[in-house]
């Protein structure tokens, strides 16, 4: 009846110091998606959401435990349907769970899209991005919304907590190696402690974070102009102000190390961090080769992607 899809993203730059107000750099992922499929379901049942991938059904009455049921209930709000109309709404995301690829953001947009088109209406990257926040907030206490706006937007984006994004085009397009620790780690945890490490010693974390918001802000200029050996050095930099506010560990830092040593110009953990993803920076014709090194230093998986 009626379908929509939502890419996975990276954070190409400025992840938890985007929560304290700096500027951050993300990118959609088209290769992994979320897909919404609403079909009619039988009169009575309501809103009905299955998640083969998680193993789950449920509907609207999870809202206070279901972040999906809850981007649903929301959603309705949002198309002014007072009566819930009949339909079953099935999820399948090729987007893993927990590893900083925006798995959550994804499958939320692509059920408020699939939502919306079933009613008849298209939301703008705006509304779509407003709604998926609200429902993560719910869950998430309070993202920066970078995953939403990234996701909504379809974009790389220039993203500043409490402003209007940036969508941008890239000058040329990125070569980008992306391999997963095989560590869920819900970032949740990983932002709950730079918050606890924030309020301890908030001196040496805003250092940390001006650090990170100046290597985004020559990254934006190094993106702009195509110097990606630049690019590259300034993704490590990032990476040695995460591993300061300790949301790297061992297995993502033996990993950037592994993809330098391959010959990319720069590696960083890309996400909440503790595990999940890191992504390197590479040429076209190195980049499998990156990816192998990265699966022979442990990688559980691993990908050249490239973004645009
Ligand atoms: O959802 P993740 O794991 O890709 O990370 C989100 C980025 C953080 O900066 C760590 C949190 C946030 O709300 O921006």
């Amino acid at each position: 009846m009626f379908q929509a899809s939502a890419p996975g993203k990276i954070i190409l730059f400025g992840e938890h110091a985007v929560v304290y107000g700096r500027p951050a750099i993300a990118a959609p992922l088209h290769r992994l998606q979320a897909t919404a499929q609403v079909m009619p379901g039988r009169p009575g049942q309501g809103v009905v959401l299955e998640l083969p991938d998680i193993g789950q059904r449920a509907t609207l009455a999870d809202a206070a435990s279901q972040p999906l049921a809850q981007v649903a209930l929301l959603t309705l709000a949002a198309l002014g349907l007072d009566q819930q109309p009949d339909w079953t709404v099935s999820l399948r995301s090729t987007i893993p769970l927990a590893s900083g690829l925006g798995s959550g953001a994804a499958a939320a947009a692509a059920i408020v899209a699939a939502l919306a088109g079933a009613a008849g209406v298209t939301f703008s990257p705006a509304q779509l991005s407003a709604l998926v926040y609200e429902s993560e907030t719910r869950f998430h206490g309070t993202p920066s919304g970078v995953d939403n706006t990234v996701i909504a937007y379809r974009q790389p984006v220039w993203f500043v907590r409490g402003q209007p994004p940036q969508p941008f085009a890239l000058s040329r397009p990125l070569t980008l190696v992306v391999a997963d620790t095989g560590i869920a780690s819900p970032t949740s945890m990983a932002v709950g402690d730079v918050r606890r490490g924030w309020l301890a010693d908030p001196a040496a974390y805003e250092a940390w974070f001006d650090a990170v918001g100046q290597v985004v802000q020559a990254a934006r200029r190094a993106i702009e102009e195509g110097d990606v050996a630049a690019l590259g050095r300034l993704m490590d930099r990032n990476q040695a102000s995460l591993q300061a506010m300790q949301v790297s560990c061992a297995e993502l830092d033996a990993l950037c190390l592994a993809a330098r040593q391959a010959g990319a110009w720069g590696a960083k953990l890309s996400g909440g961090g503790r595990g999940g993803n890191m992504i390197a920076l590479a040429s076209p014709e190195q980049a499998e080769q990156v990816a192998t090194r990265l699966l022979h230093a442990g990688a559980a998986h691993a990908f050249v992607t490239e973004i645009r």
